[in-house]
């Protein structure tokens, strides 16, 4: 195997002279293959870079018609992502240096380049380059999730406003007199603002988690007493869904946890509302709680609608929901994940569209030395 580094140049430079010198500086090096392109002026270098690419541009800052640094403003503006490093005589390195100071990864003086110091040149404005386009790439990728995050804010606060609204209009029809029903206009009132109510309460858990930094209140605690109590507060929603919520959680041989249980049933309540919440009347959602090599291992596993497989990576990120129509407010399994892994524990999820959904996470035990003699 050829284990030689390869480097590939385009050198623009016009004296034939200059370009042989260059080119020989280039060749001699024994670690590393060095191709060099010559083109004699600007067009035939973008003739060539239109059907070739190339690790870096060399370019002489005094072609023919190009004054100032206009050579390597042209040939950065065709090939941004491409490092370029400028030539000049001894009495231009102020030019050199604006060409610098415009995006040129380096410059080299004439007449000074000996192989050693062109190679480490070149190494370097390649390095530096594929570092600047990682950064570039990186705060592009900022400002699209910030973009992201403050539609996603406008849609979560019409969302809010949509549950008020209808609530205003209705509790002025009923003041006015000119309710047909009362009692199902302030039933559907309590409705709407019980809604808004629960997109604010997750907004202000999950601010409070994110600006604050959450540190668990850690305390021994009983998963299998947190699991069945969670389990008993959801049983009415999911009864009125006519969905059976079957539960395994062995009486012993769990490992002894420290955690902070509010926040933990936290969790067990917002997976097991999405359960109940995303599967259809008749179906089941089955919890268990297991010992997982001195972790818990809690599982709750549903018969709804699933996820389709191209939305799993992104159900844990803040207000993302898979269809809009859902009306929650996309931070119950933000909440979770922040949650659990303040605990260094882990959270995942798996799923087939039509078929269903298993969320699982875990929660590490306590080393044997610590555990508490009974
Ligand atoms: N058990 C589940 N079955 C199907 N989809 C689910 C389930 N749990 C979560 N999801 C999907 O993940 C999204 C994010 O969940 P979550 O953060 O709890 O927000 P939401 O308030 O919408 O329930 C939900 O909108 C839903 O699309
Ligand atoms: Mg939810």
């Amino acid at each position: 195997m050829d284990s030689r580094e390869h480097i590939s140049i385009l050198l623009v430079e016009d004296d034939p002279d200059d370009a042989e010198i260059m080119k020989r500086s280039m060749r001699r090096n024994k670690r590393v293959t060095i191709k060099v392109r010559w083109s004699p002026n600007l067009s035939s270098a973008f003739e060539t870079l239109a059907s070739e690419t190339f690790d870096v541009i060399v370019t002489d800052l005094g072609l023919p018609g190009c004054a100032g640094i206009e050579s390597f403003l042209e040939l950065h503006a065709r090939c941004p992502g491409v490092p370029v490093v400028v030539l000049t005589g001894l009495s231009d390195e102020k030019i050199a240096m604006e060409a610098v100071r415009r995006g040129a990864q380096d410059y080299l003086v004439k007449g000074t380049i000996d192989s050693a110091s062109f190679l480490k040149v070149v190494r370097y404005a390649i390095e530096r380059q594929r570092l600047l386009t990682e950064l570039e790439n990186r705060v592009g990728e900022i400002g699209r999730l910030e973009r992201e995050r403050s539609s996603v804010l406008s849609m979560f606060a019409h969302d809010i406003k949509n549950a008020i609204i209808p609530s205003v209009w209705v509790l002025k029809r009923s003041l006015s007199g000119k309710s047909g029903d009362l009692k199902g206009d302030l039933s559907l009132t309590i409705d709407n603002l019980g809604t808004a109510e629960r997109l604010l309460s997750d907004f202000i858990e999950f601010s409070r988690l994110e600006t604050r930094g959450y540190l668990p209140a850690k305390s021994d605690f009983d998963m299998r007493s947190a699991v069945l109590k969670q389990i008993d507060a959801g049983k009415a929603e999911a009864g009125r869904k006519d969905i059976a919520v079957e539960c395994s959680v062995p009486a012993e041989s769990l490992p002894s946890v420290q955690a902070d249980e509010r926040m933990i049933r936290r969790v067990i309540a917002n997976l097991l509302e999405n359960a109940v919440k995303y599967t259809e009347a008749g179906g089941v959602v089955t919890v268990r709680v297991k010992n997982h090599s001195n972790e818990i291992l809690f599982e709750i596993q549903d018969t709804g609608i699933g996820i389709p497989y191209e939305h799993i990576p992104f159900i844990f990120d803040a207000f993302y929901r898979v269809s809009a129509d859902q009306r929650g407010s996309g931070l119950g399994l933000a909440i979770a994940r922040t949650i659990i892994e303040s605990h260094e524990g882990r959270i995942w999820a798996e799923s087939m569209e039509g078929k269903g959904s298993i969320f699982r996470f875990t929660l590490p035990g306590m080393p044997s030395s610590h555990k508490k003699s009974r």
